[in-house]
């Protein structure tokens, strides 16, 4: 009996040496996370699973979609390109760039690309070759840049999503749940960059209004989108844009119409709302990452909403099942159809608009 009894303390021991373990040397500091509950029920349609595929196998998992001014498709892709579609359908690698933490990009209007390189910062791609533009703010490395817009006098506006965390280790910043996202601004005529807001939760997607009088935000494990103010009377202040969403805002763009598209990483598994809750789980998911694919829905499922300027979601496309695509994480709306990249797919959904939304 008294054999039984040492050998029980002796697991209850190696037991609670293995919890120590994982505390101790765990990456994370975490805190626990609210899920909000969605202000918006949603009604599956499917209609994402209608999407044409364009540059299937050949694009390897296009995070986000750009247009320019003759209708050329960029994208940067996994294996380090910035690729593009011409307006006869054939597609180029068209610039090398070498690392896989390419993500938002964008045309500016010089016709340059503008694209936010998560290892190196934000990085200004012409004909001639690919330079630096901005890769330390405040003496600090910029880690994780994420997504980027330009206004009309020049300046760019970007995300930080994490300043703790890399893109590869995404995931613990949300296990963490502190807020170490920053919307920074880029002057290219001083060639600074500056921050313009701290304390973001995953700041993700960036876009500016119309009328450019205000920038939206996106804060990934917050669920919601923050309006920065620019124009002159309200320079500085920050409202909610939208909160409670039915996913994690991933990017978002401004439509022809002064709406805004924004992808939703489905996230919202059971599995995940357990694991806010508990902080023994979150070391545990953080030292075993493979356990964070099971509790998000991300890979099985995508979904992209419309969101009028006044906040209010219009419409929203989904694809329940991740049959055609899953984790679409930005969407375009160019000349009455919706481009769609993915962190899960080798191609850009093409959707029209029309037929999808009669
Ligand atoms: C398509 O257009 C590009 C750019 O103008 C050109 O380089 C390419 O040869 C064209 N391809 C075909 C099949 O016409
Ligand atoms: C901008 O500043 C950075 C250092 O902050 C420097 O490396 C770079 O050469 C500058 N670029 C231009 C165009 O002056």
């Amino acid at each position: 009996m008294d054999s039984m009894l040492y050998f029980c303390s002796f697991l209850m021991v190696i037991l609670l040496a293995i919890l120590l373990q994982l505390v101790l040397f765990s990456p994370i500091s975490p805190q626990i996370l609210e899920i909000p509950s969605a202000s918006q029920t949603f009604t599956s349609n499917s209609y994402l699973q209608r999407v044409s595929k364009l540059g299937e196998g050949f694009l390897d998992r296009p995070e986000d979609v750009a247009v320019d001014k003759m209708g050329i498709v960029y994208t940067a892709t996994r294996d380090g390109w910035i690729k593009r579609r011409h307006k006869n359908g054939t597609w180029e690698s068209w610039k090398y760039i070498g690392r896989d933490t390419l993500l938002g990009l964008k045309v500016s209007s010089s016709g340059h690309i503008i694209v936010c390189d998560a290892q190196e910062g934000l990085l200004k791609v012409t004909e001639d070759g690919v330079t630096v533009l901005a890769s330390h703010v405040n003496g600090q490395k910029i880690r994780l840049a994420d997504d980027v817009v330009e206004a009309s006098d020049g300046s760019v506006y970007f995300s930080v999503a994490s300043t703790k965390f890399g893109l590869h280790e995404w995931f613990l910043d949300v296990l963490e749940a502190k807020p170490h996202g920053q919307l920074l601004k880029y002057s290219p005529s001083l060639n600074q960059t500056s921050v313009i807001l701290d304390n973001l939760g995953f700041a993700n997607g960036v876009a500016l209004s119309a009328d450019q009088d205000y920038l939206v935000v996106c804060e990934s494990w917050k669920f919601r989108c923050l309006k920065y103010w620019l124009k002159e009377e309200m320079k500085g202040q920050t409202d909610m844009f939208i909160d409670n969403l039915v996913g994690a805002p991933d990017n978002i763009k401004l439509a022809p119409d002064g709406s805004f598209w924004i992808a939703l990483i489905q996230v919202t598994a059971p599995g995940l709302n357990f694991i806010h809750k508990s902080i023994a789980s979150k070391h545990l998911v953080a030292s075993f990452p493979k356990l964070m694919k099971w509790v998000i829905g991300a890979y099985h499922k995508a979904m992209v909403v419309n969101v009028a300027a006044d906040g209010k979601i219009t419409k929203g496309f989904d694809d329940p099942t991740g049959k055609v695509m899953s984790f679409v994480t930005s969407v375009l709306e160019y000349d009455d159809h919706l481009y769609l990249g993915s962190l899960n797919c080798d191609f850009i959904g093409k959707l029209p608009l029309t037929t999808s939304t009669d």
